[in-house]
């Protein structure tokens, strides 16, 4: 199953908080565009991300950290996802938070191991035999149900491929024809289909169909030359993550290799410490093979404040291990105690050890322009639209409160706008919902000043 897929279909219903950003927006000298590719102001931090990902592509920083710091809603968390978008989809991106590791069925520290993996890739190169070519011919034969019944099965598909060289008729088992429709071949697309597994890869439309539409999103390759029959260089990328869980359960001697066509499913299984060790052990062979090409991705970890001393030593020295990924941190936190000692406080609430090796990167509260432009961008993006008086009062309010309170006040602000038979955001709509939402702000100097009213 792909999550991506799965994603689009929910486009405007749901939005989460950082759809519209694209990347860090960057000129070829890698400094900041005031506002590009959704990020707005931050000029700092968002170049000195840009060089982050210049040594994560030239592979400079494994196992090293980077920590983003800086108060509340000041794009902490936007600035490490668009470094993910930076980094393509070739590179792996493991996300999670820091209280993520506290759990009553895992252990603290297999939750870390088990994303710190995840965030290692591995490019696989395979010779494998294929037959592919541009397909001219697709019919599933169906039979009577033998199961009696009214249905009909499919026996077999036929499917005719065709290459520079020649054409190739075969009949395939009905399971083929499941993934041929999950990766919706069509005749005249481009496939190829693993002989071993029957793996079914459609790599595009082919170039004799052109001219036929003129879609954009369609991705054109060339007729394949040889024979249909053949060998193939295919390239596949994983994280060691991957291989854990398909190797976890290992059916009826198949080696690594033939595992990987297993790979995402869903299903929970243990992986110990020794089926770690020994993927390493292959992986390790495969790098010195050359079959093989470590990619080490980012492991972002955001409120790292919520980890306690145990995981961060844990971290420490993961970080030292051989294969590691490059750890990006995010907090927004001063100083405070370490989670899990007594009294030891610390700077982001972050061992100073580990502190030590970290390259850190500062964001900065936004000027109220930077606000209202980003607060637009946020309106586009959700599909509301918002009168100019509206979005200065907005930009009024964000400059008392945070980025975050004013982002999170357009929706209530459309559905105030809506009642009122409206379709366009107005000042009004906004000073309404602001009176009935409090921010953080606001509400703790409530507290103080009607401390004897709570309860304690
Ligand atoms: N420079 C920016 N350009 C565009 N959008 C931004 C920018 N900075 C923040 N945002 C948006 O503002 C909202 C709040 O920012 P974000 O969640 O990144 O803050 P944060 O620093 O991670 O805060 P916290 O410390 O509370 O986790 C998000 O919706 C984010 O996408
Ligand atoms: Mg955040």
């Amino acid at each position: 199953m792909k999550i991506e897929e799965v994603k689009s279909t929910a486009k405007t219903q749901r939005i989460s908080a950082h759809t519209h950003i694209k990347g860090l927006g960057l000129d070829e000298n890698g400094i900041a565009i005031q506002m590009a590719a959704g990020l707005v102001g931050q000029e700092m931090a968002r170049e000195a991300a840009g060089v982050v990902v210049d040594m994560i592509r030239s592979k400079k920083m494994a196992g090293r950290a980077v920590l983003l710091a800086g108060p509340p809603g000041t794009g902490k968390t936007a600035v490490a996802l668009a470094i993910a978008q930076e980094l393509g989809n070739k590179v792996p991106f493991c996300p999670m938070v820091g209280s993520e590791v506290y759990s009553s069925e895992i252990k603290k520290t297999e939750v870390l191991m088990e994303n710190f993996r995840r965030a290692i890739g591995l490019r696989i190169k395979e010779t494998k035999e294929v037959y592919e070519g541009e397909v001219t011919e697709l019919t599933p034969v169906e039979t009577e149900n033998p199961m009696g019944g009214y249905g009909k099965t499919v026996s077999h598909v036929v499917i005719g491929l065709k290459t520079a060289k020649g054409t190739k008729q075969l009949k395939l088992d009905p399971s083929i024809y499941e993934s041929l429709q999950k990766e919706k071949v069509e005749t005249g697309d481009v496939i190829y289909i693993e002989a071993n597994s029957g793996a079914v890869k459609r790599q595009g439309r082919s170039d004799n169909f052109a001219t036929e539409f003129d879609l954009e999103a369609e991705e054109y390759v060339p007729l394949p030359k040889g024979d249909v029959h053949k060998k193939k260089e295919v390239i596949q990328d994983v994280t060691l993550h991957d291989l854990d869980v398909a190797n976890s359960k290992p059916q009826g001697g198949q080696d690594i290799m033939s595992m990987m066509g297993q790979l995402m499913k869903p299903k929970k299984t243990e992986i110990t410490d020794k089926l770690r060790k020994e993927i390493n052990k292959v992986v390790n062979k495969y790098i010195d093979q050359g079959i093989a090409e470590l990619v080490p991705g980012v492991l972002f970890i955001d409120e790292v404040h919520m980890l306690d001393i145990e995981t961060f030593t844990y971290l420490h020295r993961a970080l030292e291990s051989a294969i590691a990924p490059i750890v990006i941190f995010a907090t927004n936190r001063g100083r405070c105690i370490i989670r899990g000692t007594e009294d030891i406080a610390s700077p982001h609430g972050i061992p100073l050890d580990l502190l030590d090796r970290l390259l850190i990167i500062r964001t900065l509260p936004y000027s109220r322009k930077e606000i209202e432009q980003i607060v637009k961008l946020r309106a586009t993006t959700e599909g509301l639209q918002v009168e100019d008086e509206a979005l200065q009062t907005l930009g009024d309010i964000g400059t008392r409160t945070t980025l975050r309170y004013v982002v999170q006040l357009l929706t209530p602000a459309a559905l105030t706008a809506k009642v009122n038979g409206r379709t366009v955001i107005k000042k009004e709509d906004v000073e309404e919902v602001g009176a009935l939402f409090l921010d953080a702000k606001s509400s703790a100097k409530i507290l103080t000043q009607h401390k004897d009213k709570y309860m304690k």
